[in-house]
């Protein structure tokens, strides 16, 4: 058996004229956070729709290596297909039934890998309650994992940002992922929401789920990371542990060699250029 939990060979991804990933490879193992950093426009979330059966790349191969199952590959699987195989995500822009209750939205994900079909739903089939009361207790053990329980009969649009967002990842849990891709979960939270997302990544990894990762703050990035991949303009350009990345000069460049100026920005750019949106010195330093 594999130590890597997912591996990516020379993913290209073409729209036209555009190259989307070029020659990405990528290697996660099993158990560890891996983050996915790179500029806006880099080819991050291509690569999650790539991973998750949204996207069908031109060239390339996708291994996932479930713990205990046999090596399968991934393109060519759709969404759904791909999430039964083990592998689950979040969306960059929050996709959750809004006018469905928190607990309601958990159990969508936990129901989508259960036996019952909708004749056995109307039949109302000892399985079928067997099952519902399980989805029951699941739905409520999840949210009390992501800190949501109180808030678990209030409808998905009512909650604050950061609680859509966790809620999101419970439902992605509920499927029972090995590998579970978040992409940028912490966009639009605020600095507590930001910490309590952090603390909710370390324990999904406990839990043995691999965790990967797009991630704009440097700071969550740097705290849960094990390793980082960098990618700009779709290519690989670093990997490394986050010490190591930091240090980079192509990622440095990539970083402050231009683009929107944002006030998370803490580094100096090594040139006069505006900084970027994101910074690679740790706040602490
Ligand atoms: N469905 C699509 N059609 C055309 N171009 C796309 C599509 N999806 C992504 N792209 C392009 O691929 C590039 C990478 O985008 P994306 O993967 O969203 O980057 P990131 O997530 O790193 O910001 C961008 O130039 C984007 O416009
Ligand atoms: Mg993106």
């Amino acid at each position: 058996m594999s130590a890597a939990v997912l591996e990516v060979s020379d993913l290209t991804l073409r729209f036209g004229g555009l190259t989307s990933l070029d020659k990405v490879s990528l290697r996660h193992e099993r158990g560890e956070v891996l983050a996915v950093i790179g500029p806006n426009g880099a080819g991050k979330t291509s690569l999650f729709n790539c991973l998750t059966g949204v996207y069908t790349p031109q060239e390339g191969t996708v291994t996932f290596h479930p713990d205990g199952g046999t090596d399968t590959a991934v393109l060519g699987r759709k969404p759904f297909q791909v999430n039964k195989l083990g592998i689950a995500r979040t969306f960059q822009n929050i996709r959750l039934f809004n006018a469905l209750t928190a607990v309601e939205n958990v159990k969508i994900g936990i129901e989508s890998h259960q036996k019952t079909g909708p004749i056995g739903a109307m039949l109302r089939l000892p399985r079928t309650r067997r099952e519902e009361r399980a989805s029951d207790d699941e739905a409520f053990r999840l949210l009390e994992f992501v800190g949501l329980k109180a808030r678990a009969n209030q409808v998905a649009a009512s909650l604050p940002y950061g609680d859509q967002r966790r809620l999101e990842i419970a439902r992605a849990l509920g499927t029972k992922p090995q590998l579970l891709c978040l992409d940028e979960p912490a966009a639009g939270t605020n600095p507590a929401e930001k910490r309590q997302l952090e603390t909710l990544i370390r324990d999904i990894s406990e839990t043995g789920v691999s965790v990967l990762l797009i991630e704009h703050d440097m700071k969550l990035v740097m705290s849960v990371a094990a390793n980082v991949v960098v990618l700009n303009f779709g290519q690989v350009i670093a990997a490394g542990t986050p010490q190591q990345i930091q240090r980079d000069p192509k990622v440095v460049e990539a970083y402050l060699g231009g683009g929107e100026s944002d006030d998370a920005a803490t580094t100096p750019p090594a040139k006069k250029v505006p900084p970027r949106k994101t910074s690679l010195k740790k706040p602490e330093d």
